[in-house]
């Protein structure tokens, strides 16, 4: 361990010192954003990608049958750029058919990774016979994943939980399938669909499916919103990589701060507020040249809240971007943030009190 400005910093784990790639596909980093629904889209990935240090990303999940359909909300979905990489745009179906021509769509977009969703426990998703119902039936699952496999070139990762619940924990022994029929990687979220986003992350099982394959990447994730989670989840579970969803909502950041960890031994500064103003800029005006000015502001309402407590922008002019409008307004009360600084001047470490979703939005 070594001391930081008032941290304690863990010692960085040999792996991390270590380049890693999805069979043919290297990246630059073991520190992955996970997938977010409502969440996780084009701007968010740029603008995050812009903070530094991103290993891989991965869209939201995008229904096999609407992306080969052409359908709009899966084409918005699975739209990407090629700053966007690496990337990997994750499908979910329980049709072998159409998984197949899904991940081929996605090849032909020239997104360098498909990951097929084998996690969600949101009864719209498990009512098909997709998500996390696959867990339950282990043949159809491995065929369904062959076929996948069998039907690009580039790389295909399954992402999945431990299990449907404690009494059927059926992930070392998929992952070991997944394996043999040519899967480049597996990403384990420490929980049960039964326990949804509840309870704590089982590392014992997620060390269970690092200990059941030979050589693929088994990417742990789980409640990591710091370093000290970073380092305990490598050193307990012998994962190659980590995966994360909530803390990098908490903080952007992070994966520049696990990447200069990784390289240094230490997570270097904290974001500045000018660098989280930065970070708002380039999500708003990345949702506007993307979707339109009207669209934009719409969906950066909903964010606003978000970014009000992330940059600590004094409260007048989050008051103003309330009923934003226009981009003009959005660049004037910019401006004056910059000249006006954070309401309160950043303590350290504040993400803890920036609020992020329990759980995916739907009913289990
Ligand atoms: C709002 C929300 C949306 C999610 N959407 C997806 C998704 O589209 N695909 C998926 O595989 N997992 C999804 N997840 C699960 C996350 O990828 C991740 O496995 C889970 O949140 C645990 O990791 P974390 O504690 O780092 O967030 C979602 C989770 C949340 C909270």
């Amino acid at each position: 361990m070594q001391e930081n400005p008032g941290k304690i910093v863990p010692d960085v784990p040999d792996i991390v010192r270590h380049p890693i790639s999805l069979g043919p596909l290297p990246l630059p980093s073991r520190f992955f954003l996970a997938p977010l629904a409502g969440y996780t889209s084009l701007a968010f990935r740029l603008a995050v990608r812009g903070c530094g240090g991103l290993g891989l990303a991965t869209t939201d999940l995008v229904n096999a049958r609407s992306l080969i359909e052409g359908r709009p909300r899966a084409q918005e979905l699975a739209e990407t750029t090629e700053e966007d990489r690496p990337l990997s745009i994750q499908i979910y179906g329980a049709v072998i058919d159409e998984m197949e021509r899904a991940a081929r769509c996605v090849e032909a977009k020239g997104v360098p990774a498909v990951d097929i969703n084998m996690g969600c426990p949101v009864r719209k998703v498990v009512k098909g016979g997709g998500g996390s119902a696959l867990m339950c039936q282990v043949d159809r699952a491995v065929d369904l994943v062959a076929a996948v496999v069998g039907a690009v070139k580039v790389p295909v990762t399954v992402k999945m939980r431990l299990g449907w619940d404690d009494e059927t924990l059926s992930a070392p022994e998929l992952a070991r399938a997944f394996e043999q029929v040519g899967v480049a990687g597996v990403i384990v979220h420490g929980r049960t669909r039964a326990q949804g986003f509840k309870g704590s992350v089982n590392r014992a099982g997620i060390r269970a499916v690092v200990e059941a394959v030979d050589r693929i990447p088994v990417v742990a994730n789980g409640d990591i919103r710091t370093i000290v989670d970073a380092a305990s989840m490598f050193a307990e579970t012998g994962c190659a990589a980590i995966s994360i969803g909530r803390g990098a909502l908490a903080n952007p950041f992070f994966f520049r701060q696990l990447d200069h960890w990784a390289r240094t031994g230490n997570p270097g500064p904290d974001p500045s507020y000018e660098e989280r103003i930065d970070l708002m800029e380039r999500h708003f005006h990345g949702l506007v040249s993307r979707r339109g000015e009207r669209f934009g502001c719409l969906q950066f309402r909903k964010i606003l809240k978000w970014y009000f407590h992330f940059t600590r922008m004094p409260r007048p002019l989050y008051r103003r971007l309330l009923n934003l409008s226009s981009p003009s307004l959005f660049d004037e009360v910019v401006a004056i943030a910059r000249i006006e600084g954070p309401d309160s001047p950043p303590p350290g470490h504040y993400e803890v009190h920036v609020p992020v979703p329990s759980g995916a939005i739907d009913k289990w």
